[in-house]
């Protein structure tokens, strides 16, 4: 028996998500198969009402279709606070029928035009002050009946909550609501509570706090960005098993108090006054008899919206490596990983004793636990004891960016502080981790873990730029050039869905884009930012296939097109207004954040890119006026750059890395300019002795630029630099996460500045997906996107790296893309999920020296082509794990000719040793830095060499000899 059947089942991206408010819910599958080339052939959906399918709601029947992703839901109208089995059945191409997968379901909660029966209620204002600090709690006791079938909350704050039920805490989720652009969209959540309630007497608490609605934000420290009152609004909704329903709501016979929370925020921390709890104050049977009333605030439900995201919630939990005292004196637990999160600890002490705990990421050079990168974020926790044994506390309501904490007050701590008691808990949006990546290079696969700690430190609910300083802020500009890296190592459906509604949502009616979404500071329309309306949008849809999305974005999309379009006289040029430029570049003129590419050649490179993005857009959702509209646009902008930013004889007016990699790699040149363009980009690099220059702009595609030029070795190059600057650099400084700055910690140990240097910052992070792409080699034909046409093309680079693997859990299933290179030896590991095709190119090979799995070639089922060209086999393959072998022909060796450079020479000692007995001195001062990057040719004729072409021709030979072994790439 073969295996085929549809799994994996997903609904809005999720499993089994409880409480959806989309009329028209989308069903994905995986599908498994233990035969290769297997495609979907038809598919068979079943909803129904009962987990047992016995009446039907929706069956779509046999239907002809390879469609297993976003298939929408075409049945009868769907109730509200319902749930909603389904199953999947597929057939195959080889005629095979799958049994029904297992059932999975979704759960409806309220639509849009539900009329809530709740009230938005707050302390009453003449007994408790409503801006007062302290979290409130409120209350309230109801009674049930026998025989509860289920029972669910919908509810939301205006501010942050924490919801109680009969005095255990309901669900796991952290930051509930969520951070949206509050005035137009509230996300309310659903929690079964089922299991929770009972017949009888019950008790329904809440704790809400400020949050992002009304506490500090920004630098500026603003306060009631949103509003100046907290609310609560909640329905719990009981169902009888004889059909009745019971509902229970917010209103004005909920009581309330304050409690232990007596201050809590974002970026400053929290106090909590163990003494003050309220214990049991979400049991029945609480005695409430002095706590204050509640009173109805008039706020609009309009703007309720079922969650989006996935959930915030703790993910894992570290426990500390050291804890030590610093050279001033101060007692210091390190997580050993820049985390963010919060501390959870344990203590007995006696009433009264305050404990405290101040949050780092870095120690200074002294070996003191620094704070000044915080600015204004005091990021500290104050806990005072209650005296009643062994007491547990973790913050509620606010988050710290972290490697280092600061205790204080702590039992005993001076005879040393036991790590035992502290633990970290890693707090962000729940996602599901979806990419790998490793090769043979240590330092690179810590670099690949501190770009995935860098994500998840900000991924809390909305992109950030960073996790601990006074900001924390939907940076658009730094979620667009992290956007493809991100997609790549964590599923983003949900949490960009999220935000990009909210970006629409404030885009201006000019079609401008704030500079942070949700937009809590002035500020909008910067090339390279606001563009986020146009490339996140379509790397979801690139990544996932989400049409639905595309669909829903494209106005705004278009909106920021021509947003820039209206920009100055020309309107093919952006050249006028405020932009950013190359953020950090290092090429910056002293005293500026902005690197020295021009900002209106960044601008208009930046509009063409948008241009093509909306243009192919409006291709994939038929927009057939609007394709024509924009390929003579992006013609129009690509002819005035070319005007504008290209002399005559083809060189670009900026001679920045950065100014060369746009222009590269949104084609905006082309033919000998082209060529010119990437020669001379391989040269400033080289020409900076293989160091990069490039900030936030410039950064993500610098290595694609290059390797799409022919210039792989060079950007494999840039990788591995571990000289500053570079992306080694931080890691071999010890860093765990990827910093804002090159040069956040100096060589000598000083920092670059306090004012902007965040450790925790993903930008450069976006790296990430040139190593899955280009290096590991596990790509896409983006004409069929989510992967449907796979492509793998691994690149070697020399000897350098000898292996590397990347895996994608991809919406049809697993990819992987797994090559060594040995002396004599070439194999690659290919997995492609069922119900999608692949091509696959073999560098360096014969299809008559190609085994597949033990097998010649060509006798390989689900291999349907292959053609041989130039050295390289490339085949089409049908789904199905292969594992390809062929002779290494080339050998494990470094090819020395007359092109290579002196640095190249000097880059390995065995070589440089070699060279030093051929041109004696060459390599020392002050010849060596007018040499260095010259070519063995150059040199055979340049009078400083004291070389001649013969004596180059014998050092070529013998630099040939060398036999290469992994030690001598040293
Ligand atoms: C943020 C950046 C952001 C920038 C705007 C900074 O303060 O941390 O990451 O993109 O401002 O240029």
């Amino acid at each position: 028996m073969t295996i085929l059947k549809a799994a994996a089942l997903t609904c809005e991206y999720r499993t089994n998500p409880l409480g959806i408010d989309i009329k028209k819910p989308r069903l994905s599958w995986k599908i498994i198969s233990d035969e290769r080339g297997t495609l979907q052939q038809s598919y068979q959906i079943q909803v129904s009402v009962h987990p047992d399918f016995h009446i039907l709601l929706w069956d779509t029947g046999n239907t002809y279709s390879q469609d297993s992703l976003h298939i929408e839901y075409e049945g009868p109208d769907l109730n509200e606070n319902t749930r909603y089995y389904y199953r999947v059945k597929v057939w195959d191409n080889k005629t095979r029928e799958s049994s029904w997968s297992e059932t999975a379901w979704w759960e409806t909660a309220m639509f849009a035009a539900y009329d809530w029966k709740a009230q938005w209620i707050t302390p009453s204002e003449a007994e408790i002050d409503p801006l007062s600090e302290p979290a409130f709690c409120l209350r309230k006791e109801f009674q049930l009946q026998r025989g509860i079938l289920s029972a669910r909350i919908y509810g939301t704050g205006l501010g942050l909550y924490e919801l109680f039920v009969n005095g255990e805490r309901v669900g796991d989720e952290l930051f509930a609501p969520g951070w949206t652009s509050y005035h137009n969209r509230l996300q309310y959540q659903t929690y079964d509570v089922t299991s929770q309630v009972q017949a009888g007497p019950n008790g329904f608490g809440i704790m809400l706090a400020d949050g992002w609605y009304k506490g500090n934000i920004t630098w500026e420290n603003k306060r009631h960005v949103y509003g100046d009152r907290r609310a609560a609004f909640f329905e719990l909704h009981v169902k009888y098993e004889d059909g009745t329903e019971e509902l229970i709501a917010t209103d004005t016979t909920w009581k309330a108090a304050t409690g232990p929370v007596v201050y809590s925020e974002i970026y400053q921390g929290e106090r909590y006054d163990a003494r003050l709890e309220q214990e049991g104050f979400s049991l029945p049977g609480f005695d409430d008899s002095s706590w204050s009333n509640t009173s109805v605030q008039i706020m609009p439900v309009s703007q309720l919206i079922a969650q989006e995201n996935s959930p915030t919630k703790v993910t894992e939990v570290i426990k500390p490596v050291a804890v030590f005292k610093t050279p001033a004196g101060d007692t210091v637990i390190d997580m050993g990983q820049n985390m963010v999160g919060r501390i959870r600890f344990s203590v007995k002490a006696e009433k009264g004793t305050k404990i405290s705990l101040k949050h780092a990421e870095v120690l200074d050079k002294d070996g003191n636990i620094y704070f000044g990168n915080l600015r204004k974020a005091d990021q500290q926790v104050e806990y005072i004891a209650k005296g009643d044994g062994l007491e547990n506390y973790a913050p509620h309501f606010t988050f710290q960016g972290f490697r280092y904490v600061k205790v204080e007050g702590y039992p005993d701590q001076e005879n040393g502080l036991s790590h035992e008691h502290f633990l970290g808990e890693v707090i962000h949006t729940d996602m599901e981790p979806l990419g790998e990546f490793e090769c043979s290079n240590p330092l690179v696969n810590k670099l690949q873990e501190n770009i995935k700690w860098g994500q998840r430190g900000n991924f809390l609910d909305v992109p950030t730029d960073c996790p601990q300083r006074d900001e924390r802020l939907g940076w658009t500009g730094d979620a667009q050039v992290f956007i493809q890296t991100a997609l790549f190592n964590y599923h983003g459906g949900p949490f960009f869905t999220k935000w990009l509604r909210d970006l629409k949502a404030e885009q201006h009616p000019d079609g401008g884009v704030p500079f942070v979404i949700p937009a809590v500071v002035g500020g909008a329309n910067a090339a390279a930012w606001g563009d986020a309306a146009t490339v996140i949008p379509w790397e979801v849809y690139k990544a996932y296939g989400d049409k639905r999305l595309l669909q829903e974005q494209y106005d705004s999309m278009k909106a920021w097109v021509e947003y820039m379009r209206k920009q100055g006289e020309n309107e093919y040029l952006w050249i006028v207004g405020f932009n950013f430029g190359d953020w950090l570049a290092l090429d910056a003129p002293s005293g500026s954040y902005s690197g020295a590419t021009p900002k209106d050649f960044i601008a208009t490179a930046f509009y063409a890119h948008s241009t093509r993005i909306l243009r192919d857009a409006a291709k994939v959702l038929g927009r057939w006026d609007d394709v024509q509209t924009y390929s003579t646009l992006l013609e129009n902008i690509i002819e005035a750059f070319n005007h504008e930013f290209v002399s005559q004889s083809g060189r670009l007016v900026s001679p920045t890395q950065t100014a060369h990699v746009l222009a590269l790699i949104f084609d905006l040149v082309d033919g000998k300019v082209k060529e010119r363009t990437a020669y001379e980009l391989n040269e400033l690099i080289i020409q900076n002795n293989y160091h990069l220059t490039t900030g936030f702009v410039g950064t993500p595609y610098l290595c694609f630029a290059l390797s799409k030029a022919g210039h792989h070795d060079t950007a494999v190059k840039l990788l591995l630099q571990e000289g500053y600057p570079s992306w080694l650099y931080s890691v071999k400084k010890g860093a765990t996460t990827i910093w804002e700055h090159w040069d956040g910690i100096k060589e000598d140990g000083s920092f670059w500045s306090d004012d902007m240097n965040s450790f925790n910052h993903y930008a450069y992070g976006a790296i990430g997906d040139w190593m899955y792409r280009a290096v590991a080699g596990l790509d896409m034909d983006e004409e069929l996107p989510a992967y449907k046409r796979i492509r793998i093309k691994p690149q070697f680079a020399g000897i350098h790296l000898n292996y590397a693997k990347a895996a994608l859990e991809s919406m049809y299933g697993k990819i992987l893309s797994a090559w060594s290179i040995t002396a004599d030896k070439i194999e690659l590991k290919v997995d492609i999920p069922p119900n999608t095709t692949a091509e696959i190119v073999l560098p360096y090979a014969q299809a008559a020296d190609i085994s597949e799995s033990g097998n010649p070639l060509v006798h390989s089922e689900g291999i349907y082509t292959y053609k041989e060209k130039d050295n390289t086999v490339t085949l089409t393959v049908g789904s199905g794990s292969y594992h390809f072998q062929y002779h290494n022909k080339n050998g494990l060796m470094v090819e020395f000719t007359q092109d290579s450079r002196l640095i190249d020479v000097l880059a390995y000692e065995t070589a440089a040793a070699i060279l030093e007995k051929h041109a004696p001195g060459i390599a020392k001062p002050p010849g060596i830095f007018a040499m260095r990057t010259k070519t063995l040719r150059e040199l055979a004729v340049f009078p400083e060499a004291n070389l001649t072409a013969d004596k180059v021709n014998a050092l070529i030979d013998e630099l040939n000899t060398i036999e290469w072994n992994l030690e001598l790439v040293k």
